[in-house]
C-alpha cells in the first residue's frame, strides 16, 4: 500500500514538475509582465502580429487564438456601457440583455469637484464594462473646452487643466481596478466637430504644455492609463492618430506612455504614418465593401494587409510590428488574462445609486435669489413644470456616447415621484425642440409630436403658471445634431427652440420662477435678470429626474461649481474674440493660453456665470489665509491654511479653491490660475481648517524657449476663492 502511495506521490511530483517546466513563461503571472510580452511576441507568427493591429470587426481585434490570448473588445465610453452593434455595422444588434446604468456625463463629473465622486465613477462604469466582457473603455475625454460651441464639450471636463487632471486620475484607477483599460481621448486638441477629420490645428508651445497636455498627461503619469485615443484632427500637418510629436515624442518619449495607442474610428489615414508615428492599433476605417473589402473588409486596413506586405519585403522592419505588439500583449496581461480581474455587475442598485448621488453632487445652482429653492412643499400645493427637457430622453442621443439604458427618470416623472400628492404637479410643452427621439440606431421610443403653434403653447404653460406657487422651466440643450452632439458643433451660444420667449412669458406670469438649463454647454441667458433662480443640470443618465429633484426640494443640498465659464456673449470668450474658429482647413489658437477663466481675467470681463462657480442653500464665512512661511525655496513646498465656517442653518459642503498670481514675470501669465480645491462638508456652525500644501510646479509655467517649466523667483499671491471671480482672502509670498 505504502509503496503504491509512493508512486502515486512521485507520479504527481513528476507530472506538476514536467508541467512546471512546461508552462510557458507568458502563461506565468508570478513573472514580471515584460518577460511575458517577450515570451509571447517570440512565439507568434509575423501574421499573428499583423492581425493584432488592426479591428476585426467594428469594436474587436483579434487575440492569438493558438496561444490562448484572447480578443480584445472595446466599448464606448465615457457614460455608460454602448449596447452591442453588429459585427460589421453600425447598428445595433438586437440584444436584451444589453442596457446599461446610464451615468451622469462627464461635464457633471467635473462640476462635482469630488475626487471620490470619480473614483466611484470609473469603479462603476468599469464593473459594468467588465461583466459585459470588455476589456478596453473608450472614456474618459479630457479634450479642453475652448469654445461653448464644441458639440462634444458635454463628454469632457471643463476648461481647466488642472481641475481636469485631478478628475480623471482616480476615474481611470477606478475603471482600471476592474481589469478593464480606461481609453484616454481624444488625444490631443480635438476641440471642435466641425472640420475634425481635416482640420489642422495649430497651437503655441505654451498652450500645449499649459492648457491642452496637463489632463492628458495626468492620466498617463498618475492615472497610468494603459490606453490612449488618437484624435481625428490633424497638428503640426499631420493627422494625430499617427503623429511624430504627439504620440512619439511627447506620450512616450517625454511621458513614458508604455499603453496602447489606439486610432479614433476611422482616424488612421497612412500606412506608412501609423506604421512610424506612434499608433498600435486601427480601428473604424472606412472600405467601400467593393473594390475594398469585398470579402473582408478589415484585409484593407492600412495596418492590415498593406503593413504585411511591406514587413514580408523587408521594406518595413519587424521591429516597426513588434513594438506595437509588444503595447498591445502588455494590455492582455493587464486585462484579459490577469486571472484575479474581478466579474463585473451590470446594471445594478448600486450603479444606479452611484450615479444619483455623483449627478447631486454636480448640479449647480446657479442664482437663488428671495430663496424661491429649495421648494417648500407645506407651502407649495401646485408647482407647473414647462419645457421639453422635463420630458425628453437625453440618454439617447448625441453621438458615440449614445445609450441604452435600463431606465430613465425623467425630470418630470423624479419631480412627481417625489412631491407625492400632497402637491399638485401640471406639465406644459412650452416650446417644441426635438419630437424624434431616434439617434445611431438606437430609439428612445418616446414620440414627442406635437402640433400646435408656437404662441399656443406659449400661451397654455403661462396660463397654467399663473396661479401656480412655483414654477419650474426645465429646457436647455439636446443631444440632437448641431446641439451637445457628436459631429457638429453649435451654431450659437443662445437657447435654441425659441425658449428665451418662453421664459420670459413666464418670467411675466409668475414671480417664483426656476430656469432648470440641462446641457453640456454654456448659453446665453438674457433673462438672467428677471428669473430668480437658475440651475444648471447635466445629462444625468439614469437617475436624471430623481438628482434633479432632490435639488429641487433640498433632499440635496446643491454643492456642485462650474468646470466652465457661461460668458454672456460668444465675444466674451477668447477664441470667438480672435476670431479663429473654426478656421478653414487651420485653426490657430491665437488667444493662446488665455482660455475660460484665464480670458475673463485678462481682459476684465463679467462673466454670466464664472468657473468654479455654485451656490448652497447654506453660507459659508472664510476666515483669513495665512501662509506656513513668507518665502519658498526651489526645492520646498508652502503650506496655505483657511477656516471655512457654515454660518447656515443646514448641512452643506463647500468647493474651497485656491488660485496663484504671479505678480511679475518675463513673459505673459494668467492673472491666476487653480492649483488646488478641496470641498468639505460642513454642520450648521461647523468650522474646519482647510490646508492647500504646494511646491514649485504650482507657481511654474511652460518656457517654450527651453522646453522645461520654469518658476521663476519673485512675488506670487495665494489667493483663496468660492469662484474664479470671488476671491475670499489672499496672502502674498516669495519665490527665493
Ligand atoms: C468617436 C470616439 C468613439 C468612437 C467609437 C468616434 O467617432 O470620436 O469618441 O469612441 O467613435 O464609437
Amino acid at each position: 500500500m505504502r509503496k503504491i502511495k509512493n508512486v502515486i506521490l512521485l507520479g504527481t511530483l513528476a507530472c506538476s514538475s514536467i508541467f512546471a517546466q512546461q508552462k510557458p513563461v507568458y502563461l506565468d503571472e508570478s513573472k514580471p509582465i515584460e518577460q511575458r510580452v517577450e515570451d509571447a511576441l517570440s512565439r507568434m507568427t509575423l501574421e499573428e502580429k499583423v492581425a493584432m493591429c488592426h479591428a476585426q470587426s467594428k469594436f474587436s481585434s483579434a487575440g492569438v487564438p493558438r496561444l490562448g490570448i484572447p480578443e480584445n473588445w472595446a466599448t464606448d465610453g465615457p457614460h455608460g456601457i454602448r449596447p452591442e452593434v453588429l459585427w460589421d455595422e453600425w447598428d445595433q444588434a438586437g440584444w436584451t440583455n444589453d442596457s446599461c446604468i446610464a451615468f451622469p456625463a462627464l461635464t457633471c463629473l467635473a462640476a462635482t469637484w469630488n475626487k471620490d465622486m470619480a473614483l466611484l465613477y470609473g469603479k462603476s462604469i468599469g464593473e459594468e464594462a467588465r461583466y459585459r466582457n470588455k476589456n478596453i473603455l473608450l472614456g474618459p475625454g479630457v479634450n479642453i473646452y475652448r469654445t461653448p460651441l464644441n458639440g462634444r464639450n458635454f463628454e469632457y471636463m471643463g476648461e481647466d487643466p488642472y481641475l481636469a487632471s485631478r478628475m480623471v486620475v482616480p476615474y481611470i484607477q477606478g475603471v482600471q481596478s476592474n481589469g478593464v483599460a480606461a481609453c484616454v481621448k481624444h488625444f490631443a486638441l480635438n476641440n471642435q466637430e466641425i472640420d475634425r477629420h481635416t482640420v489642422n490645428v495649430n497651437v503655441d508651445d505654451r498652450a500645449l504644455y499649459e492648457i491642452y497636455l496637463p489632463a492628458f498627461k495626468a492620466a498617463v503619469q498618475e492615472g497610468k492609463a494603459w490606453a490612449i485615443m488618437g484624435a481625428y484632427n490633424k497638428y503640426k500637418g499631420q493627422w494625430a492618430c499617427h503623429n511624430q510629436y504627439l504620440l512619439n515624442d511627447i506620450l512616450r518619449g517625454e511621458w513614458g506612455f508604455d499603453g496602447v495607442v489606439v486610432s479614433d474610428w476611422g482616424g488612421v489615414n497612412s500606412t506608412k504614418q501609423a506604421i512610424y508615428n506612434g499608433l498600435d492599433m486601427e480601428f473604424g476605417s472606412w472600405t467601400d465593401g467593393l473594390s475594398e473589402g469585398a470579402s473582408n473588409a478589415y484585409d484593407n486596413y492600412y495596418l492590415a494587409k498593406p503593413f504585411l506586405k511591406l514587413l514580408q519585403s523587408g521594406e518595413v522592419k519587424v521591429e516597426e510590428v513588434d513594438k506595437k505588439v509588444r503595447n498591445i500583449l502588455r494590455l492582455a496581461f493587464r486585462t484579459t488574462m490577469d486571472s484575479k480581474r474581478p466579474w463585473g455587475s451590470f446594471g445594478t442598485v448600486e450603479h444606479a445609486a452611484a450615479g444619483r448621488k455623483i449627478a447631486e453632487e454636480g448640479i449647480v445652482l446657479l442664482q437663488n435669489k428671495n430663496n424661491v429653492l429649495p421648494i417648500d412643499l407645506n407651502k407649495a400645493k401646485k408647482i407647473v413644470v414647462v419645457g421639453e427637457n422635463a420630458i425628453k430622453s437625453m440618454t439617447v442621443g448625441g453621438g458615440s456616447s449614445s445609450l441604452k439604458a435600463r431606465y430613465e427618470i425623467s425630470p418630470l416623472d423624479g419631480i412627481k415621484g417625489r412631491v407625492g400628492t400632497q402637491t399638485q404637479v401640471v406639465y406644459a410643452r412650452g416650446y417644441v425642440g426635438d419630437a424624434s427621439g431616434n439617434y445611431n440606431g438606437v430609439t428612445s421610443g418616446q414620440d414627442l409630436t406635437e402640433n400646435r403653434s408656437e404662441s399656443e403653447l406659449i400661451s397654455e404653460a403661462v396660463n397654467m403658471a399663473k396661479d401656480a406657487d412655483v414654477v419650474i422651466f426645465i429646457g436647455g440643450l439636446n443631444k440632437s445634431d448641431f446641439q451637445d452632439s457628436e459631429g457638429n458643433d453649435r451654431k450659437h451660444l443662445e437657447l435654441p427652440y425659441n425658449q428665451d420667449k418662453v421664459i420670459t412669458e413666464l418670467s411675466k406670469a409668475n414671480k417664483n420662477l426656476v430656469v432648470v438649463n440641462i446641457s453640456g454647454n454654456a448659453v446665453a441667458m438674457p433673462w438672467a435678470n428677471t428669473v430668480p433662480a437658475i440651475v444648471q443640470s447635466w445629462y444625468n443618465g439614469s437617475e436624471s429626474g430623481a438628482s434633479l429633484a432632490s435639488i429641487l426640494v433640498g433632499d440635496a443640498n446643491p454643492s456642485g461649481k462650474l468646470p466652465f465659464t457661461f460668458p454672456v456673449k460668444l465675444d466674451d470668450n477668447g477664441a470667438h474674440k480672435l476670431g479663429e474658429y473654426p478656421g478653414n482647413g487651420e485653426v490657430t489658437y491665437n488667444e493662446s493660453i488665455f482660455v475660460g477663466y484665464r480670458w475673463i481675467d485678462k481682459e476684465k470681463i463679467k462673466p454670466l456665470f464664472p468657473f468654479g462657480h455654485g451656490l448652497s442653500y447654506t453660507t459659508f464665512a472664510y476666515g483669513k489665509v495665512s501662509a506656513d512661511k513668507k518665502e519658498m525655496d526651489a526645492d520646498g513646498k508652502m503650506t496655505f491654511s483657511v477656516s471655512v465656517k457654515n454660518t447656515g442653518n443646514r448641512e452643506g459642503a463647500e468647493i474651497v479653491q485656491l488660485y496663484i498670481s504671479d505678480l511679475k514675470s518675463s513673459l505673459p501669465r494668467p492673472v491666476k490660475e487653480l492649483k488646488d480645491f478641496q470641498k468639505i462638508v460642513l454642520k450648521p456652525g461647523e468650522e474646519k481648517v482647510v490646508t492647500f500644501t504646494i511646491d514649485k510646479s504650482a507657481l511654474s509655467f511652460f518656457d517654450a524657449a527651453k522646453h522645461d517649466w520654469v518658476a521663476e523667483s519673485g512675488d506670487f499671491e495665494a489667493l483663496i476663492g468660492a469662484s474664479s471671480t470671488d476671491v475670499k482672502t489672499k496672502v502674498g509670498f516669495k519665490l527665493r
